[in-house]
C-alpha cells in the first residue's frame, strides 16, 4: 500500500500543545503597525522582534513612494523579469544599490532567501565546495542544498576551522566561503579580515550576506564589507530588503560579468514574477533617505548601546552580540516560550528561539532595535525583561549560575503553568550524532 503523505500532518501536534498550555508564540496577528508599536488583539505592545532597523517601513515619505510606483505601474508585474516583469524601477534600484556599494552591478530577487539560493546554485559545479559557517542563515543552507556544490560547514567565526577545511579541498575544486556580515541571531559580526586573507592564499570566493549590515554598519549603512574597508577583496556581496530598508526583497552585488550570468541562469530569479512596483518604490525612496538621514544610524546605535548595557545590567546574558539583534539567553525551551508569552501579556512583542535555529538548550529570546524607540519604549523593555526573569526564576537556571550542566541537561517545571519540559540530552557531538551538521542544515 501506498505510504499515507499526510499521515505525519494527522501526527503533528508541536503547535496544538502549545497552544493548549497557552504558551504559542507564532502567526501573532498584527492589526495595526506604527513600527516601534504594534496593536495585537486591540493592545499596543512594544515592538521588539522586527528587523525594522531605521523605521523606514512606516516612513510616510516610503509609504507614498510605494503608492506613486503603484498609481504608475500598477499592483503588480505579473511576470518574470526575463519576460515581461522589468520595469524601469528594478533598473534604477539595481543601478542606485550598485552606486551605493561601490559594485559593478547588482540584480534583484524576488526575495533575499531566492537571492542566496539561486546565485549559489547558479555559481558552482559538481565538484566546488561551498564553506559555510555553521551560523549561517538557513536560506544559505537552503541554497547550499539545492547548489551542486559540496557544502563544507566550518565552526562559527572561526578562521582556524575555515582554514582547516580549506586545506583538504582537491586543488582542482572551485571554492566559495560564505557568511553572514551580522549574524541573525547572535547577533554578531563576521571577522571578515582574516577570512579574506585565507580566501586569498587559497584562491577562494568570498560572499558576504549583509541582510542585517546594510543601514546598519558601516559608512552611511554600507554594511561589514565596507565597515573592513574590504569591498575590493569581497567578489559578492548580497543583501534583503526585508530589514533596514522595510520592505521585502533582495539581491547580489559584484562584477558586471558575474551577474550577467546569473541573471540568464538562476532559476528562482527567471522563474518567478518580478518584485511587485510598490516594493521597488519604497525600496527607492528608504535608499535615499538611509544616505541623506545618517542620524537614523546614529539613534540605532544609541539604542543599541542602551540596550546592551541594559539587559547585562541586569544580569542578562547576550552572548557576543555586535549589534542591534540581542539575544536573551534563556537556555531551556519552554521557559524562552513562557518568557515570549509573558512578555507579550506585558505589552512587548518579542520572539522565542529554539533548537535548530540556535544551538540545542540554547533557546533565546531574541530581541532586536530600531531608531525610533523612544527611550521610555527601552525603559519600559528593561523593567519588563527584569520583572519576568525574578517571576521565572531564569537567573537560578543552570545555564546563568553555569553550574556545569549548560548543553547537557534541561528539566525545568514552568512555575504557574504547571507543564515540565521534557528532559533530552544533547551530547553535543557532531560526528556521533550528526547532530551538529543537522543544525547547521536546518539553520
Ligand atoms: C542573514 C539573512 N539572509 C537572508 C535572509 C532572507 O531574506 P528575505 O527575508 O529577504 O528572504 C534573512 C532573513 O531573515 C537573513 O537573516
Amino acid at each position: 500500500m501506498a505510504r499515507d503523505l499526510f499521515k505525519k500532518c494527522r501526527d503533528y501536534s508541536d503547535s496544538a500543545d502549545a497552544r493548549a498550555q497557552g504558551f504559542y508564540p507564532y502567526f501573532r496577528c498584527i492589526e495595526q503597525s506604527y513600527g516601534n508599536h504594534v496593536v495585537c488583539g486591540g493592545e499596543e505592545k512594544i515592538m521588539i522582534g522586527s528587523n525594522n532597523y531605521l523605521g523606514l517601513a512606516q516612513d510616510p515619505r516610503v509609504v507614498e513612494a510605494a503608492c506613486e510606483a503603484t498609481r504608475q505601474f500598477g499592483a503588480g508585474c505579473t511576470g518574470s523579469r526575463l519576460l515581461n516583469g522589468t520595469i524601469s524601477l528594478h533598473n534604477e534600484l539595481e543601478e542606485a544599490l550598485a552606486a551605493f556599494l561601490g559594485r559593478e552591478s547588482a540584480l534583484l530577487f524576488s526575495t533575499g532567501f531566492f537571492a542566496n539560493q539561486g546565485a549559489l546554485a547558479a555559481l558552482t559545479e559538481a565538484d566546488d565546495v561551498i564553506l559555510c559557517d555553521r551560523e549561517n542563515h538557513a536560506s544559505i543552507i537552503e541554497g547550499c542544498q539545492v547548489a551542486p556544490a559540496r557544502l563544507v560547514p566550518y565552526r562559527h567565526n572561526s578562521v582556524d576551522a575555515l582554514r582547516n577545511r580549506l586545506k583538504r579541498i582537491p586543488e582542482e575544486s572551485g571554492r566559495l566561503i560564505i557568511m553572514d556580515g551580522v549574524f541573525s541571531m547572535s547577533g554578531d559580526m563576521a571577522d571578515l579580515p582574516p577570512m579574506v586573507k585565507a580566501a586569498k592564499e587559497y584562491d577562494a570566493i568570498m560572499y558576504v550576506d549583509e541582510a542585517h549590515s546594510l543601514g546598519v554598519v558601516g559608512p552611511q549603512g554600507r554594511g561589514v564589507v565596507h565597515q573592513y574597508g574590504l569591498n575590493d577583496d569581497v567578489e559578492i556581496v548580497m543583501g534583503t530588503f526585508s530589514k533596514s530598508f522595510g520592505s521585502m526583497g533582495g539581491f547580489i552585488s559584484g562584477s558586471h560579468e558575474m551577474i550577467e550570468f546569473v541573471k540568464h541562469k538562476a532559476r528562482c530569479f527567471i522563474f518567478t514574477a518580478s518584485l511587485a512596483p510598490a516594493v521597488v518604490g519604497g525600496v527607492l525612496k528608504a535608499l535615499e533617505i538611509m544616505q541623506s538621514e545618517p542620524e537614523r544610524i546614529e539613534m540605532l546605535w544609541r539604542n543599541t548601546r542602551m540596550m546592551h548595557e541594559g539587559f547585562k545590567s541586569i544580569g542578562f546574558k547576550i552572548g557576543s552580540t555586535q549589534s542591534p539583534i540581542v539575544p536573551i539567553l534563556i537556555g531551556s525551551e519552554a521557559k524562552a516560550f513562557a518568557f515570549a508569552q509573558r512578555l507579550f501579556e506585558e505589552g512587548v512583542f518579542a520572539i522565542p528561539a529554539i533548537y535548530p535555529a540556535v544551538r540545542y538548550g540554547e533557546a533565546i529570546v531574541r530581541t532586536s532595535f530600531m531608531s525610533t524607540h523612544t527611550e521610555d519604549d527601552l525603559d519600559k523593555v528593561l523593567d519588563i525583561f527584569a520583572k519576568i526573569a525574578r517571576e521565572l526564576g531564569t537567573f537560578d537556571d543552570p545555564v546563568y549560575t553555569e553550574s556545569g550542566r549548560r548543553r547537557n541537561v534541561f528539566d525545568f517545571a514552568l512555575p504557574q503553568r504547571g507543564g515540565v519540559e521534557e528532559v533530552r540530552v544533547d551530547s553535543g557531538n557532531s560526528s556521533r550524532n550528526g547532530s551538529e551538521l543537522h543544525a547547521a542544515v536546518s539553520r
